[in-house]
């Protein structure tokens, strides 16, 4: 009870001090703007109209958008490891004390550490949405995986899949069948409506 009602009294304050509109928390959007200074690129070439993930998502239903959305996901979290492979190797910092030519490319280590350990918090970010919240769409990319790993040349997969394929056309006949009535149920019940109106 008590908890609830501080959640509530959590949300009112986040709302009305503008902070809750936002599921990006204000320190992973600070940090990626940070990490933006390093990542340099001329605003003409930023929006150029031709953004990396397209705008508006896959057509379909929340489960379509959320398998699509897992995938960029998995596509950042890949993004992210290319460009913590790309930083050049941070010299620990102690290793080239004494002259004091080494100065510079000791500032050079820093902003490196630096970058490292801000792109290692936002990968922690995504990575924490991914495994907390599209399990389901995980799973579900895994079990396709599966499927590419069937052994197509193997005669008696060849024979056994044969043997299955009455039971599962069917199955997906009837699937894609049902979801067109659903479509069919759903425009008429619009349709009613209108009358109605
Ligand atoms: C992130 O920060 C920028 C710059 O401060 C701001 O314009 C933007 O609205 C913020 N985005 C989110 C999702 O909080
Ligand atoms: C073909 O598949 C069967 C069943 O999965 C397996 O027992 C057999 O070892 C496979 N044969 C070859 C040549 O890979």
């Amino acid at each position: 009870m008590m908890m609830a009602l501080m959640k509530v009294l959590l949300c009112l304050w986040l709302t009305v001090s503008g902070v809750g509109a936002s599921y990006v928390p204000q320190e992973m959007n600070k940090t990626i703007q940070n990490l933006l200074q390093y990542y340099k690129i001329p605003n003409a070439v930023r929006f150029n109209g031709n953004p990396v993930f397209p705008k508006d998502l896959v057509d379909g239903n929340v489960e379509m958008k959320m398998v699509f959305m897992h995938g960029v996901l998995e596509t950042y979290e890949e993004l992210i490891g290319r460009m913590l492979s790309q930083l050049p190797t941070a010299t620990p910092p102690l290793a080239s004390s004494g002259t004091t030519s080494n100065h510079d490319s000791g500032g050079g280590a820093q902003v490196k550490a630096d970058v490292r350990s801000k792109l290692t918090y936002v990968l922690g970010k995504i990575q924490y949405l991914k495994r907390h919240r599209y399990q389901e769409q995980e799973k579900l990319l895994l079990s396709l995986q599966s499927l590419k790993s069937i052994q197509m040349s193997n005669r008696t997969v060849q024979s056994k899949a044969l043997w299955e394929l009455p039971q599962l056309f069917e199955k997906a006949s009837s699937l894609a069948d049902d979801k067109m009535r659903r479509r069919r149920r759903r425009r008429q019940a619009r349709n009613r409506m209108h009358l109605k109106a």
